[in-house]
C-alpha cells in the first residue's frame, strides 16, 4: 500500500469539502461539442477537446478545474460524431475517482442548450457548468471557488483581458456591483470577460427552456446569466492577476497554452491539469501511478512516477 499524500501545502491541496454543504455531491456538465471552425482544418475529424495541449488532452484541463472544486460527477457532451472518442479516452472514470456519464448534442445550438440535455442527470440540485476549451490555472483556484460560490441563484467568473471584445463581458457599476452583460462588446463597455466555467441552482433548467434562440440561431448563455442578474441573484466572482485564463480556440492560443503549460511543468516539477496527480492530492486515488502510467514511456507518466516519489524526499 503507497504511503499517503505529503502535507506539504500546494495549489491542488484538497479544498474543505465539508465546510460549504453546497459543494457535497455536487456535479459537474463538461460541454466539449461545438464546431470547431476557428481551428480547421485541424478539426475537421476530430474534436477541440482532444487536442494535444503540450503533454495531455485539451479537455484535462476542464475536466482537472473542476475536480479541484471537489466535483467527482462529471457528464461530457460531445457532438454524435466525436463521443465515442472521449469515452475511449475517459472511460467511465474509475481510474481517477471519478464517475462519467456521456450524452450528445446533435448540433451546437449553444451553451444552454447543455442544462436541458443534462437535465436527468442534474436533477434538483446545484451544479457546474464548464466549457471543454477553457484552462484555468492559479494558486488555490479550487479553494478559492469553494468558497466564493454562492448557495443559490448563479455564480460566474470574470477575469480581465484586453481582447474583450471577442467574450462576453460582465460591466459594473460604481460600486462594484454587476449591472449590466454584454455578448461581444463593440464600444470598450468592460474589460471583464466570463470564463466557461458557471455555478447555477436548479432555477437554471427553467431559465433555459424559457430561451430563445438568438439571430445566430443558438441559446445563448448571456440571455440566461440576464435571467438572474434582473433576480439580482448573479454572483460575479472576479479572478485576480494571479490566475491565469486561456481559452483554447484557435491556433494561436492553442499554441500560447502549450508553451504556458510546459514553462510551468519546467519551471515547478509539477504537472498542470493532471487528473491522475489531482486524484490522488484530493485522496481519490491511492496512487497517481495508474495502471497505464506505471507502464508507459511518455514523459507524462514519468512526471507522474517522479510526483510521487518526490514528494516523501
Ligand atoms: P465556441 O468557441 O463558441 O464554439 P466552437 O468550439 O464550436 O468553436 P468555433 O467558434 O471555432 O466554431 O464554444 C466554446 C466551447 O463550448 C467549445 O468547447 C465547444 C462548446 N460548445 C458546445 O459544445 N456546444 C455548443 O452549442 C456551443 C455553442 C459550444
Amino acid at each position: 500500500m503507497n504511503p499517503a499524500p505529503p502535507t506539504t501545502k500546494s495549489f491542488t491541496d484538497p479544498p474543505e469539502l465539508t465546510s460549504r454543504r453546497y459543494y457535497k455531491g455536487m456535479k459537474g456538465i463538461l460541454l466539449a461539442g461545438g464546431s470547431g471552425t476557428r481551428l480547421w482544418p485541424i478539426t475537421k475529424s476530430t474534436s477541440k477537446g482532444l487536442l494535444p495541449v503540450y503533454d495531455k488532452p485539451l479537455v484535462y484541463y476542464p475536466i482537472t478545474t473542476l475536480m479541484l472544486a471537489g466535483i467527482k460527477e462529471i457528464l461530457v457532451i460531445s457532438t454524435p460524431e466525436h463521443v465515442h472518442l472521449y469515452k475511449e479516452l475517459l472511460g467511465n472514470g474509475s481510474e481517477w475517482g471519478l464517475s462519467f456519464e456521456y450524452a450528445v448534442q446533435p448540433f451546437p445550438k449553444g451553451i444552454p442548450e447543455a442544462i436541458i440535455i443534462g437535465k436527468e442527470f442534474i436533477g434538483t440540485e446545484n451544479f457546474a457548468l464548464i466549457l471543454g476549451d477553457n484552462l484555468l490555472y492559479g494558486s488555490g483556484l479550487g479553494r478559492s471557488l469553494l468558497a466564493s460560490v454562492a448557495e443559490s441563484g448563479a455564480s460566474i467568473l470574470s477575469y480581465e483581458v484586453a481582447n474583450s471584445e471577442d467574450y462576453g463581458v460582465v460591466v459594473f457599476n460604481a460600486n462594484g456591483e454587476a449591472k449590466n452583460l454584454i455578448e461581444k462588446p463593440q464600444n470598450n463597455e468592460s474589460k471583464w470577460a466570463i470564463p466557461g466555467l458557471y455555478f447555477f441552482d436548479s432555477r437554471a433548467l427553467g431559465y433555459a427552456q424559457s430561451l430563445k434562440p438568438s439571430q445566430r440561431g443558438e441559446l445563448e448563455i448571456v440571455d440566461l446569466l440576464r435571467c438572474y442578474l434582473s433576480n439580482q441573484e448573479l454572483n460575479v466572482i472576479r479572478l485576480t492577476r494571479g490566475t491565469a485564463w486561456l481559452d483554447l480556440g484557435n491556433a494561436a492560443s492553442l499554441s500560447e497554452a502549450a508553451d504556458f503549460v510546459r514553462a510551468m511543468q519546467i519551471r515547478q516539477g509539477l504537472l498542470i491539469g493532471s487528473p491522475e496527480e489531482i486524484a490522488w492530492r484530493m485522496g481519490w486515488i491511492q496512487t497517481p501511478v495508474t495502471a497505464t502510467a506505471s507502464v508507459s514511456k511518455s514523459a507524462y507518466a514519468k512526471s507522474l512516477r517522479e510526483i510521487e516519489s518526490s514528494s516523501y524526499e
